[in-house]
């Protein structure tokens, strides 16, 4: 753990030049608005130690699957979200010499995000001309009102230099993935255009042939004034640059704005792209600066307002949620159902930029709870487009009858992830997305989803649960052989509690609402059953049997639920016991040992419990949780979140707030040493969760919003905004008293210990915290 980042409620603070840092800040400083997605780079060339990203959202490459020992059922590629054209740079030079941090003498530097107003703020002093100081200032934001457009404003403001700048404003599209197979790049020119005025490049990616235009066009000014410039061209291959050359006095400041547009073909057909790529650079233009940022500060308060979390008493966790909530809808702002939440978002190559598991089951419950109803029925309208895809995944393996798995890893539908114990064996992600379907209506009400989309995947998924569980003469039970939970320190294991859990569940929710859409509306329901050539008495017989008797390894003597058949068999040792110089043990220990070991990546039987808590009473949760959390080495950055949430649950308010911290600073503070590739934003969900439903005591139970408030010791308050079925409320829990505000036009209804309470619109309810 390094704590390398000033504490400050609503910014992130580098001070100072830390080349081996770079990487990690890179990640850190990172900004996006949904679309599209920039890391912490310098605009002006660095011959440093980089990863350079840009990325463009839903514009991938799928690359060949490399394996040396292919397996039959492997799919052809592994999608990679691509390294597009570099849309920042601007390179300058004093007096003939470059700007490199590399190589410059530095006299101050530092790195702010502003995470209020959404924007990247990096300030340096060097030394020119022998002994003179200059002074930069970049600010570059990307739109969240106009998601096409990023902007820079670069200041150069002389200290004691008088002399000649020399600019080199650029599109490069000559980029790479540091994550590629045999080192080959992606893009290939279409067409590019300079100007003096402005320029386009349009680039398309090899083998999905997306065309991605970037254009720029920029201002020079000095004492707020544009001045007039006589910008020369560089047109070359994948490459386009104005040329430009300001004289600076003593004590002035020099301002480029640049203003880029990326318009992509997922949005815009390719012919188009060159017109209107140059039609919205003259658009930024003439808006200009000021009026851009402003435009993208509002949309940034609008959300804030609807999403912060406040916390009194505690900086360095008021930083560390607001870093998580900026991140999250940096990635993800819900407006096209294309789109999803990549595990790294715009912040690195690893993880491909693909959607896993975590969506379901960490991203969906935060944007249920921070956005518009619309924005979690994207998440699942996502899945329900690739029902086909996964049901020809699930044919790729031996199931047949319209049997769904759904990738561990996709871009497209398609499974993306060869590692036989993962894409063969980690099929509890299906579970997660038949359980969305179950937290997006109990969180919107939204009942009609179940008959239009949900039921067809639950029967998919249904119907893979029972092809996928066998019976046990010896147990005289259903078995679910060969799988690997979701912590992946076991592979390849017989009955994995949660998965079991999860099959049963997804058998008996599909089978309660195919009879409620019985009763409901018959005909849909038919029409359904010939769409997918469904016989519920012939299918559903054996689904009923599986739910009586599926098998669940259990512990008697210790009455906990075994993570899987054979745990107790292992050594069983605190991660305590692990010598520091060890962890993560992923990158000292050998894989054979890791798995021979007892310790555990993630929640796995945790999660099981936090999903369906309701099945279990408190004691069982206590049981179960002492057992688990002291081997937990919270290896996933979806791990102590989800034990956070157990631990409030239990009552554990302060092993919840050490877990919290955890999940919270997790990349600000680098707990398991790799920010360098990217920040965990999924996991920031669950951070987000544990304050609302851990500490917040945050439930939907039967259709009915429960709270339970706890308030960590060193805390003075917290707040945070939720929404139940339309109606928007802010929770501010103090030591004593629990207030709830509606926001909304409706009245709404809620439930703390055991008492009923109807708040009415823009109402306000004051409880105690402790209600004897
Ligand atoms: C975790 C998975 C997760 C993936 C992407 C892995 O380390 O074990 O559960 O889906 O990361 O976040």
């Amino acid at each position: 753990m390094n704590s390398f980042y000033k504490k400050d409620d609503w910014l992130i603070i580098e001070e100072g030049f830390h080349p081996e840092m770079n990487r990690e800040s890179e990640s850190i400083f990172s900004i996006g608005n949904g679309y599209m997605g920039q890391r912490g780079n310098f605009e002006e060339q660095y011959s440093g130690d980089s990863m350079q990203g840009s990325y463009v959202a839903g514009v991938y490459y799928p690359d060949k699957t490399r394996v040396g020992w292919w397996k039959n059922g492997y799919p052809e590629y592994f999608a990679k979200v691509l390294n597009a054209p570099n849309w920042i740079g601007i390179d300058v030079s004093v007096n003939g010499k470059d700007i490199d941090l590399a190589t410059a003498k530095i006299i101050s530097f530092s790195r702010i995000l502003n995470m209020k107003e959404g924007y990247l703020e990096r300030s340096f002093k060097v030394t020119v001309s022998g002994n003179k100081t200059i002074e930069i200032n970049s600010r570059r934001f990307l739109s969240m009102a106009e998601p096409d457009l990023g902007i820079i404003r670069y200041s150069v403001r002389s200290i004691d230099f008088e002399g000649k700048l020399d600019y080199t404003v650029y599109i490069d599209a000559d980029v790479r993935n540091e994550d590629t197979n045999y080192g080959n790049k992606f893009w290939k020119e279409v067409s590019r255009e300079v100007t003096t005025d402005y320029g386009a490049l349009i680039a398309r990616t090899l083998k999905t042939d997306f065309h991605v235009a970037t254009g720029m066009c920029f201002e020079f000014l000095k004492s707020d004034r544009n001045i007039s410039v006589e910008p020369g061209i560089i047109n070359r291959d994948k490459y386009i640059a104005n040329t430009i050359s300001v004289k600076i006095e003593k004590g002035e400041e020099v301002v480029l704005n640049k203003y880029v547009s990326i318009l992509s073909s997922l949005n815009i057909p390719k012919e188009r792209l060159p017109e209107d790529v140059i039609f919205r650079l003259k658009y930024a233009k003439a808006r200009g600066y000021n009026k851009l940022f402003l435009d993208h500060i509002k949309e940034w308060e609008k959300l804030w307002t609807t999403s912060d979390v406040v916390i009194e008493g505690d900086l360095s966790a008021q930083q560390a949620i607001r870093f998580n909530i900026f991140h999250l809808y940096q990635t993800y702002t819900g407006k096209d159902e294309r789109l999803n939440i990549g595990p790294k978002g715009f912040t690195g190559e690893k993880y491909g930029g693909s959607t896993y598991w975590d969506t379901e089951a960490f991203g969906l419950p935060f944007f249920l709870k921070t956005a518009d109803q619309k924005v979690g029925r994207n998440l699942l309208f996502y899945r329900y487009k690739h029902l086909e895809k996964s049901i020809a995944n699930a044919e790729k393996l031996g199931f047949k009858n319209g049997a769904a798995l759904y990738p561990m890893v996709t871009m497209s539908g398609e499974e993306c992830h060869n590692e036989w114990e993962i894409t063969f064996e980690e099929i509890h992600r299906n579970g997660a997305i038949a359980y969305a379907i179950f937290n997006y209506i109990r969180h919107t009400g939204d009942e009609g989803y179940m008959a239009d989309y949900g039921l067809e995947v639950l029967i998919g998924i249904s119907r893979f649960w029972s092809q996928r569980a066998t019976f046990s003469e010896n147990l005289k039970k259903y078995v679910i052989l060969g799988v690997t939970g979701p912590n992946e320190y076991e592979n390849n294991v017989n009955n994995n509690w949660y998965t079991n859990l999860l099959a049963v569940w997804t058998l008996s929710y599909t089978i309660k609402n195919i009879r409620i859409l019985e009763k409901e509306n018959q005909d849909k329901l038919l029409a359904l059953y010939r769409k997918i050539n469904f016989n519920f008495s012939e299918e559903a017989s054996r689904w009923q049997e599986l739910v009586k008797d599926m098998y669940f390894p259990i512990d008697n003597k210790r009455n906990v639920f075994l993570q899987q058949d054979g745990f107790l068999d292992k050594v069983l040792a605190p991660a305590s016991s692990i010598p520091s110089a060890e962890r993560p043990i992923n990158q000292h220990w050998s894989w054979d040992r890791i798995l021979r070991s007892c310790f555990i990546k993630q929640a796995d039987v945790l999660q099981g419990l936090y999903f369906f808590e309701d099945q279990f009473d408190t004691e069982t949760i206590k049981r179960n949780f002492d057992f688990y959390e002291p081997m937990t080495v919270h290896e996933s950055s979806l791990s102590a979140c989800i034990h956070s949430i157990v631990a409030s649950r239990i009552g554990n308010i302060e092993k919840a707030y050490e877990l919290y911290l955890r999940t919270a600073r997790l990349d600000l503070d680098d707990y398991n040493n790799e920010v360098s590739e990217g920040l965990h934003i999924t996991s920031m969900a669950g951070t987000w969760l544990a304050i609302v439903e851990g500490f917040g005591g945050m439930r939907i139970l039967d259709g009915k919003l429960l709270l339970n408030p706890l308030i960590p010791v060193n805390w003075q308050s917290y707040s945070f905004h939720s929404r139940f079925r339309g109606v928007l409320f802010e929770v501010k829990v103090t030591k004593d008293c629990v207030t709830i505000t509606n926001i909304s036009e409706k009245p709404l209804n809620l439930i703390m210990s055991d008492k009923e309470y109807q708040i009415e619109r823009s109402g306000k309810l004051i409880l105690n915290l402790k209600v004897e």
